[in-house]
């Protein structure tokens, strides 16, 4: 055992809080979350009324600028992200290095701070006119190399973006169109798609959002900044949880579809199975955008005429753990990922692409966020420890090791 009696205490002056449970780390104006209520607000709006009747570039204006916008600011908004979809074609040497394996995420990731090499100026903004630039190059370059990383598994061809279509019907464009002929755009998928973005473009200081955050306070620029955050977004306890309800259900569905053993697994503290899609750090009621999508899920489902047995598990699941006390006690209601990656899937998106689509949707988040930081001039994130290690220590040379 450490003995760190030795050691001058320097605790007393430092809060101790794994995990940043209880730290307010920033001031801001974006996101009201009320986690007991189950509440969240953009900018004041609800998103409930943001879900049902904006869309989303109309929500990404409002995130990142503060208002919604009038007609002629998401015209020259859009013309501006439509105006930074290309993408320097060295990029696409970049993306030939990577194997057709490898998981779009940390393609994406890399792709991200790549774009820095060939957008300087994207570091270091000093004026109103370059954050605006910076701004609408991330939204549109972003998109295209988000769907770029699927192109690269499935061997298609690099397609660009088509300026007589909407943002998210080029996403489904880009990612599906083949050389043989033109996509044909599903509004029914593109409605439900535009929802789930609307739906994740903002909430507050999670994980890869306080990332971003942490990462610009260094003045490491905005491309840096966001890699940063889709590194954070990939983990399963995160963004990747979505694509980890899909493989956790089709594992059910492999070993004989018996939901109820999966969820006595849930439970059992010998066994390190967590329900996946399940509880939140700080929903503790359920969390308002489930609701939305679950209803979204349902219509999607019932007009698409998918069955799918997977979805089965789905539902069993989500009913038995709503009624099983250790989830009721612990408050542990489905979250925004379990019913996403439900949809994703019925809409044909590949498993590994479910973080993507996340990213894409956090994306006006954490560039509000960042954009936030700048203005705001907040100091660089630089966080204390207690210090539990050795006390000073004499040099032990080797052969006394
Ligand atoms: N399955 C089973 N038990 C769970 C689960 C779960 N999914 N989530 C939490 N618990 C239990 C814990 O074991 C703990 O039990 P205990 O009090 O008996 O020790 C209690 O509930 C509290 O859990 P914590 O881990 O302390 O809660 P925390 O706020 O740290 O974690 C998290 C939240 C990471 C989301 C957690 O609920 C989890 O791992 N869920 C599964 C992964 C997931 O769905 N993540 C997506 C989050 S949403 C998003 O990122 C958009």
């Amino acid at each position: 055992a450490i003995d760190i009696s030795k050691l001058r205490d320097l605790s007393g002056a430092i809060t101790y809080d794994p995990g940043y449970k209880n730290s307010g780390v920033c001031k801001s104006d974006i996101t009201f979350l009320d986690g007991e209520e189950g509440i969240l607000r953009y900018r004041g709006y609800s998103i409930e009324d943001l879900a049902d009747k904006a869309d989303f570039l109309e929500v990404s204006y409002l995130v990142i600028f503060g208002e919604l916008p009038t007609k002629a600011q998401l015209e020259h908004f859009e013309t501006n992200i439509r105006k930074y979809t290309l993408v320097n074609e060295e990029m696409k040497n970049i993306i030939d290095g990577f194997p057709k394996t490898a998981h779009p995420m940390g393609v994406l990731s890399s792709l991200t701070s790549a774009l820095t090499a060939f957008n300087p100026k994207v570091v270091n903004v000093e004026n109103e006119k370059e954050m605006y630039e910076a701004i609408c190059k991330t939204m549109g370059k972003f998109l295209v190399l988000a769907t770029w990383t699927y192109r690269k598994s499935m061997g298609y061809p690099l397609n660009y973006y088509d300026n007589t279509k909407g943002y998210v019907e080029n996403f489904m464009r880009l990612m599906f169109e083949l050389p043989t002929g033109p996509y044909k755009i599903n509004p029914t998928v593109v409605a439900a798609l535009d929802k789930l973005f609307i739906l994740h473009a903002d909430h507050e200081q999670n994980c890869s959002t306080s990332t971003v955050r942490m990462v610009g306070s260094s003045h490491a620029g905005l491309f840096a900044s966001i890699s940063a955050g889709v590194s954070a977004l990939w983990g399963p306890l995160h963004g990747g949880a979505n694509q980890a309800v899909l493989e956790m259900l089709e594992a059910i569905q492999k070993d004989g579809g018996d939901a109820d053993k999966y969820l006595a697994k849930a439970k059992d503290k010998n066994d390190e199975f967590r329900l996946m899609g399940f509880g939140h750090r700080v929903y503790k009621n359920f969390d308002p955008r489930a609701k939305i999508i679950k209803k979204a899920a349902d219509e999607v489902l019932a007009e698409l005429g998918v069955n799918d047995p997977i979805l089965a598990i789905a539902k069993k699941l989500e009913e038995s753990a709503l009624v099983d006390p250790y989830f009721v006690e612990r408050k542990l209601y489905p979250n925004v990922d379990f019913y996403s990656g439900i949809i994703y899937r019925a809409l044909g998106i590949p498993t590994d692409m479910f973080t993507v689509l996340f990213a894409i949707g956090r994306l006006p988040g954490w560039i509000a966020q960042w954009k936030e930081m700048r203005v705001n001039k907040e100091p660089i994130g630089r966080p204390r420890q207690v210090y539990t290690g050795h006390p000073l220590r004499d040099f032990a040379p080797m052969d006394k090791r």
